[in-house]
């Protein structure tokens, strides 16, 4: 149902102030030309000493912030208008999802539910993956009694973060009709690039299926041990029907076409072949947290000034190699018809490797400015990154 953005921001306003039976809320996505302060604002109602607040928590990549308010319409209603795109607000007996468009009109959907209110102040931060799921048993995740293993700990949670932004970029992605909407038929099409031991290789086919979403996942890594390990797992869990594993290098890999590629920590370069391929194979839609990062640093023979006041640190020239590696391969995607992020899926804590570029395709020609900017930086350092060389010439102007 469209109504004027007013009227929509105002309901649920109001469903949120009646605090017997909020659930929870969620703020998420951008409202056209504005800014948000944050990603996604999660809201729930807690009992503190007695008194119903509102806790808002949300993540900037390196923690999550906690803060309980008062619920009261004036901070609610700011919070509405603070940009975001998406607004869920779940009551124990209904729920109701805001879309605002491009143009500004607000489309309000109801849905009937039948939820609990959770209204402890310490909650648990709720897992996506159970950590005694067979799959993280098999894949060596958790023990034999279902809890995760210390030395398993950071990749653990980095598979869940890395799916926490996947789930909703791609319902989003959905949505505006970027990417086809899933049926058992036509389910969508996942390849894991570097998959290793196809720890998010598995995370995503399970989880996406345990939602609902239709998937058929490949995972793809130069080892054969790695596939033939992985084989045998997806064997053991019953799912070689929507799942398998290929031995080849990204770069020759046979397999022509996807509509999500991802990769998490593909090594150096492999990184680079893992978005060259996902850009050749028309990826509607790509989340590759890079790796390590050689192929800028090691052509940053001469810097020009006045950038020797920072290079001459070793340790902040392989800093700037990292961000300016990073910001060519984004700044690439953008200029071949992508919309682009940087953003940090996980905390520093769980790996120094923390950045994810998330890229959806819209085919937007790019900006003069873009192919300009490209080009100034390469020729100034002098470099060529790895991803330019790999992508069909030119590909750019
Ligand atoms: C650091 S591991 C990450 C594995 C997995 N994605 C994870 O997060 O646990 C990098 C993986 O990339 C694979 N790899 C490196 N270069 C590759 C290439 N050019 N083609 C295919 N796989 C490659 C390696 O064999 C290794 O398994």
């Amino acid at each position: 149902m469209a109504v004027s953005l007013e009227v929509a921001l105002e309901k649920a306003c109001a469903q949120i102030l009646d605090t017997s039976v909020l659930v929870r809320v969620v703020l998420s996505g951008r409202r056209k030309s504005m800014e948000t302060e944050f990603e996604r604002v999660d809201i729930r109602p807690v009992l503190i000493k007695g008194q119903v607040k509102l806790q808002l928590s949300h993540n900037d990549g390196r923690a999550t912030t906690v803060k309980n308010i008062e619920p009261e319409s004036d901070s609610i209603s700011a919070l509405l208008n603070g940009g975001y795109s998406n607004i869920l607000v779940e009551q124990t007996e209904s729920s109701m999802t805001i879309r605002i468009t491009k143009s500004g009109e607000a489309h309000i959907g109801y849905e009937k539910k039948s939820l609990k209110q959770e209204l402890t102040h310490d909650k648990k931060k709720n897992r996506l993956l159970d950590p005694s799921d067979p799959f993280l048993l098999e894949v060596g995740i958790s023990d034999h009694k279902g809890s995760i293993k210390p030395s398993k700990q950071d990749k653990y949670l980095q598979v869940e973060e890395f799916l926490r932004l996947l789930v909703p970029t791609l319902k989003n992605a959905i949505e505006a009709g970027q990417i086809h909407s899933p049926v058992e038929e036509n389910p969508l099409s996942i390849v894991d690039l570097g998959c290793g031991h196809a720890y998010l290789t598995f995370a995503a086919h399970q989880y996406l299926r345990s939602i609902g979403i239709p998937v058929e996942v490949t995972g793809i890594d130069i080892r054969t041990s790695s596939r033939d390990r992985n084989n045998e797992i997806a064997k053991k869990l019953g799912i070689t029907s929507t799942i398998n594993f290929r031995a080849e290098e990204i770069a020759t890999t046979t397999k022509q076409s996807t509509d999500i590629a991802i990769a998490l920590h593909a090594c150096d370069t492999a990184t680079d072949d893992a978005i060259a391929w996902a850009v050749k194979a028309d990826a509607k839609l790509l989340l590759i947290a890079p790796c390590c990062h050689h192929d800028i640093q090691s052509q940053m023979q001469v810097s020009p000034e006045p950038w020797t006041g920072i290079t001459k640190f070793g340790l902040m020239k392989e800093r700037l190699g990292d961000l300016l590696t990073d910001t060519l391969r984004a700044q690439i995607l953008r200029i071949v018809g992508y919309r682009v992020e940087i953003i940090e899926f996980i905390g520093g804590e769980h790996t120094p490797r923390n950045l994810m570029i998330r890229a959806v395709k819209t085919n937007a020609p790019p900006d003069s400015i873009d192919l300009t900017r490209y080009r100034e930086i390469c020729d100034q350092w002098g470099i060529t990154p790895a991803l330019e060389s790999k992508l069909p010439a030119p590909f750019i102007g």
